[in-house]
């Protein structure tokens, strides 16, 4: 099944048009606890395993939908106007391709990222999930989470978490149509978590996550033991989600990390996210844990590292990673 297929299939019973002058919605970053790396079909967006992410909350995109003033799509970025060469504009004109209602129909996207885009900070994910939040709202197409979610994929795996504030689990799926494979919100709630963003790079990643994985997959000899560290990763961050055991879902979440980069080393040619500035980060980490600051880390598709604490140490936090971001991911707002 390609991409078309699927949604054709999908907004069946949906309207094509807008409904109203323009839709503005918001979705947040996510960031996975229990990493996604490998898709089982590269054109469905489909992953080898389930995963499980927190979102950040205030970070994310907001996204308005309008039609465009001119006879062509414009894209602005923070308040900017984009050309369409640039990596972000025709990949987001591509996704947006699949809901043209007609070939002379042209849209204006305006986005507000709180999240620097491109540097394995999650942007795609809140970008897409806002856009297809967007262009429900603005066709009227009054879809559930679900259908949304399954959409979101389509432009960004990742993006099928971000429909959610607080802890989301994708479930891989099983079909081959890949109607089986969205996220949904997991309902614990942890109040005095943190998530710490420590941005040493904004630049564009050099291999971007499609590539990384593909390329995991096709030539890692790690990559046959992920599955199974997934699942039982998997368990282990909702028996600590369920416990409140900080502990083990740091021990864990970092593992799952570290694991995930293991197996895009061991690819040929090798997929390396990190710099030094990255190793440095994470030995600060573990020296701090070594203290007794009970701190752990994760990292994505780039060399950012995000820190994972409880609110009781944030200043300790700060004192040794003066350039840390703080995300409270269970805000009044957000829960
Ligand atoms: O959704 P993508 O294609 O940007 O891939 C995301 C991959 C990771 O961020 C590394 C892991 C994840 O689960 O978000």
């Amino acid at each position: 099944m390609n991409k078309t297929s699927f949604i054709t299939q999908l907004l069946q019973a949906c309207n094509k048009t807008p409904i109203k002058p323009s839709a503005t919605v918001y979705a947040p970053a996510n960031i996975a606890l229990v990493k996604y790396w490998g898709k089982r079909d590269n054109e469905l967006n489909l992953p080898v395993t389930s995963s499980l992410s927190i979102s950040l909350a205030d970070k994310g995109t907001s996204t308005t939908l309008s039609v465009a003033h001119q006879a062509a799509d414009e894209v602005f970025l923070n308040g900017e106007k984009l050309t369409a060469v640039s990596p972000f504009v025709t990949r987001l004109l591509s996704f947006l391709d699949l809901f043209r209602p007609r070939k002379d129909f042209y849209f204006r996207i305006e986005t507000i990222s709180t999240v620097p885009i491109a540097a394995g900070l999650a942007s795609s994910a809140s970008g897409f999930a806002a856009l297809v939040l967007a262009l429900n709202d603005w066709l009227g197409w009054a879809l559930d989470l679900q259908s949304l979610s399954l959409l979101a994929r389509m432009g960004s795996g990742s993006a099928a978490r971000s429909l959610w504030h607080g802890f989301v689990m994708w479930q891989g799926g099983e079909r081959d149509d890949g109607m089986d494979s969205f996220a949904y919100s997991l309902s614990y709630q942890w109040p005095s978590l943190r998530l710490g963003l420590l941005i040493h790079s904004t630049a564009e990643k050099h291999m971007s996550s499609r590539d990384g994985m593909i390329q995991t997959v096709q030539t890692s000899p790690l990559y046959t033991a992920w599955p199974a560290v997934v699942a039982r990763d998997l368990s282990l961050v909702e028996q600590a989600l369920i416990q409140q055991n900080f502990t083990q879902l740091g021990e864990t979440a970092e593992a799952n990390a570290l694991t995930m980069h293991a197996t895009a080393l061991a690819a040929r040619p090798c997929v390396c996210y990190s710099t030094p500035q990255t190793w440095d980060i994470v030995h600060t980490v573990w020296r701090c844990r070594a203290q007794g600051l009970e701190v752990y880390f994760t990292q994505d598709a780039g060399p950012n590292i995000k820190l994972i604490f409880l609110e009781k140490d944030e200043a300790m936090i700060r004192a040794n990673f003066p350039t840390v971001d703080v995300v409270v991911p269970f805000i009044q707002d957000y829960q």
